[in-house]
Parts: C-alpha cells; structure tokens; sequence
C-alpha cells in the first residue's frame, strides 16, 4: 500500500485509550483532523488514513500486525521500540511525560522524536507532530536505544536522585516536607543547565574544591544512610571529572 501525501490525510484512527492516547487524540482533532478513537482493546477501530498506535511497547507489534492490511499508514509513540520491525511505518515520540490528564495543548512546544521506513513517512511524522504543536526532530533506529537511554537519565534518574537527597535529609533528622525546600534549589539548577550547559552550572565544594566539605558530606551519608555511599562516591567521582573538563559541545 503507498504512503499517502502528508496534505491528503484527513482521517486518524487512534489506537490505546490511555494517557497518550487520549491526550493525542484531542490535539489531532483540535488541529483538524477527523479523530476516531482512541479505540481500546477489542473495540473495532475505524478505517482511516492514519492510524495512530499508543498502545504499550509490548502491544505494538501485535496491534499492527492486526490493523497493517487494511491501513494505509501505521505509526506508534513510542520511545524505545524501533520503527524497523514493530510493523509500522512512522514513529512519534512526545518527549514529556504523561501523566493523564492532558488536554489537546499537551504537545505544545514539545520535542518529538520522529522516525519512518521511508522519506514520504518521515514527512508524514513531522507534518503531524507539527500540526499538534511539536518540534519535531529525527531520531533513527540506530540512535534509539541511546536516545532513550539519555531521556531517562534525564528525567527518570533525576527523581530517583531527588528521592535520595530526601532520604538523607529525613535520616539526619529534618524536618517531614524538607521537599519543600529542595524544589526550588532543583528547579533553580535545571533553568541553569538548560540555559548555560553542565559546567557553568556546576556550584558547590567539589567544584570549589573544597575537599574537606565533601569528605565531611560522605561521613554523614556514611552514618545516616549507608546504602547511598556507592552511589554518593560514584556521583563525586563524575563531579569532579565534570568540574575538570571545559564546557560540553552544545
Ligand atoms: N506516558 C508517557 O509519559 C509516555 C510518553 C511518551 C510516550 N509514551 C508511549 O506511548 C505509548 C502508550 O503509553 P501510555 O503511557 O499512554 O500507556 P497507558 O496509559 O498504559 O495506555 C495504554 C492503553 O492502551 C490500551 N491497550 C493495550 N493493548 C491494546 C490493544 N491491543 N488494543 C487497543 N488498546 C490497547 C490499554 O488498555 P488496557 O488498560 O485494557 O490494557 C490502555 O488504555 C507507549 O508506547 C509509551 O511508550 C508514553
């Protein structure tokens, strides 16, 4: 079956009534596309131009294989399953997180990992992360894994480290909703890395090199939440690689 021009395509079925799925199909209607959908497991799902999979990763291959004969074009959103292989011809992937409540503004200024098995697919992908207000960027299967390994680096391990500082705070005794006071630090780090790079917004006694504060830190991590000591040496070590080096390349 040939890939449809990107101006002809009128009609998307979504596939997957769940977080991703719900939020894409109100902005693709809300961009003016006849949505049908999001269809949920069992239900029959509407022929259609397009036919949008957000579906888990585990689903996807299945999915498409049922929907593959009778639709011009199948893409999926997720980060980590190649386009190659799954049974699709596009992927978009939202870099944010969905937590499912979103509305048809939930792409808006998002970047979107965009892929296809050929150039008419690939155009299809942007047009549609664009119509619903993404920025849009190609990401081949090659990269995937990578791509996504540095996603949740990003977002995933940063909670993870959030949850130990909150762990040593409530070890050395302060006080319950010490986030509180955390947050703004973090969220005051994040605006300084996006807008000036790793290195610029490198503070503290390792970038100081105040070596003596740090063995002091490590002591107190070693009394009141041992567990963390590995990763505490791990992250110091980085650290001060990180404050030896200039800045990144952007
Ligand atoms: N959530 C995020 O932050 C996020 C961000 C970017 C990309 N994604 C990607 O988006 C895709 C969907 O993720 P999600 O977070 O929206 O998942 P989700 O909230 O778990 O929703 C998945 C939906 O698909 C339905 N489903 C499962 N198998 C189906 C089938 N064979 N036919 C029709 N519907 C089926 C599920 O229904 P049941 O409840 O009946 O199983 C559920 O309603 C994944 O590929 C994910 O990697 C997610």
């Amino acid at each position: 079956m040939s890939i449809p021009d990107p101006r002809t395509v009128a009609r998307i079925s979504v596939v997957g009534p769940g977080r991703v799925g719900r939020a894409a199909a109100l902005a693709l209607a809300a961009a003016g596309y006849a949505v049908a959908g999001p269809f949920g497991r069992g239900e029959p799902v509407a022929p259609a131009d397009v036919v949008l999979l957000c579906v888990p990763d585990r689903e996807i291959a299945a999915t498409a294989g049922t929907l593959r004969a009778r639709t011009p074009l199948l893409g999926h959103t997720s980060g980590a399953t190649p386009v190659a292989g799954s049974g699709v011809d596009f992927s978009i992937h939202p870099l944010r997180s969905f937590a499912g409540a979103e509305g048809a503004d939930a792409f808006t200024g998002v970047g979107c990992a965009v892929a296809g098995t050929s150039p008419e697919a690939l155009a299809l992908a942007v047009e549609l992360a664009e119509s619903i207000g993404g920025r849009p960027f190609e990401v081949t299967d090659e990269q995937r894994a990578g791509y996504h390994a540095a996603a949740s680096i990003a977002s995933n391990f940063l909670v993870t480290l959030e949850a130990a500082a909150e762990r040593v705070a409530a070890a050395s005794g302060l006080p319950a909703g010490f986030r509180a006071h955390l947050a703004p630090l973090v969220r005051g780090t994040v605006e300084n890395w996006a807008e000036r790079g790793p290195r610029a917004a490198l503070t503290g006694p390792i970038a100081r090199g105040d070596e003596a504060t740090v063995a002091l830190q490590r002591d107190a991590i070693a009394t009141h939440a041992p567990e963390l000591l590995a990763l505490f040496d791990e992250l110091a070590e980085r650290t001060r690689a990180l404050a030896r080096t200039e800045e990144l390349p952007a």
